[in-house]
């Protein structure tokens, strides 16, 4: 199921990409004792990081992922989890075990994408062949049509056995979340906003936008796809 959602301005996206997720959070941890959160990186979402620090939430009970890293050390300015950990992580009282950063530290970008599927199985309990269901997965996407790293033309996006995988911007490697990993989420949610990202977006929501020129059109989740646009990134999109 998808939805689609035209937000005034960035402000307004990301006080409500924070209602939907902490709503979800707290709906999800009725059911089930632990919620599974990956986190997107780039710009877009630092706001909503530093909105959820603010807010009271069963920290023990959530697990943070992301669904990419740039191949930087974890203290580079580059670093997603960098980024994250300042905006919302290291803030609050999260348990450390609960976090599970992308390895990017062995000079090996396939290795420690092997590392970090291990990871996410054994946490999941899934046996090769399996693919989990994270909670939420929350997305960006590029002015060129890429979500985590799932860069245009690229091998990754061909990757359909793997949980992680190698991606490849501009000949820099990164970590990310391949396709089946992430269509098999309980809901993936992108957070776009800007101009800038009106093209990708035509192509997107177009008929016959091509998948590997604008990797996030293959993003089809077997839950629910939210998408939230602010008016920059989604005027032109009817419906
Ligand atoms: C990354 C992200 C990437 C990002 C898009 C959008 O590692 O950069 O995971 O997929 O979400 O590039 O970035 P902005 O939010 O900065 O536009």
């Amino acid at each position: 199921m998808t939805h689609i959602q035209v937000l005034s301005d960035k402000p307004t996206l990301i006080s409500h990409a924070l209602n939907l997720i902490v709503d979800k959070i707290h709906t999800t941890l009725q059911q089930q004792d632990k919620f599974t959160l990956a986190l997107a990186g780039g710009s877009t979402p630092k706001p909503l990081y530093e909105a959820l620090a603010q807010q009271s939430l069963p920290l023990e009970k959530i697990h943070i992922f992301w669904g990419d890293e740039r191949y930087v050390p974890a203290d580079d300015n580059e670093s997603n989890q960098l980024m994250a950990r300042q905006a919302w992580l290291d803030q609050v009282d999260f348990p450390p075990a609960n976090i599970h950063p992308m390895p990017t530290n062995n000079n090996d970008p396939a290795h420690d994408a092997q590392t970090h599927e291990q990871e996410i199985r054994e946490f999941f309990g899934v046996k090769a062949g399996e693919f989990p269901t994270f909670d939420l997965i929350l997305l960006g996407m590029g002015d060129d049509g890429h979500t985590a790293s799932l860069f245009p033309k690229t091998e990754a996006l061909t990757v359909s056995d793997r949980l992680v995988t190698v991606g490849n911007k501009d000949g820099k490697p990164r970590l990310t979340f391949t396709y089946p990993l992430i269509n098999h989420a309980h809901c993936v949610m992108f957070l776009v906003a800007g101009e800038n990202k009106r093209p990708a977006l035509a192509q997107i929501f177009s008929e016959n936008g091509d998948e590997t020129l604008y990797p996030a059109k293959a993003v089809k989740p077997q839950g629910e796809l939210i998408w939230l646009l602010d008016e920059a990134a989604g005027a032109e999109l009817n419906g």
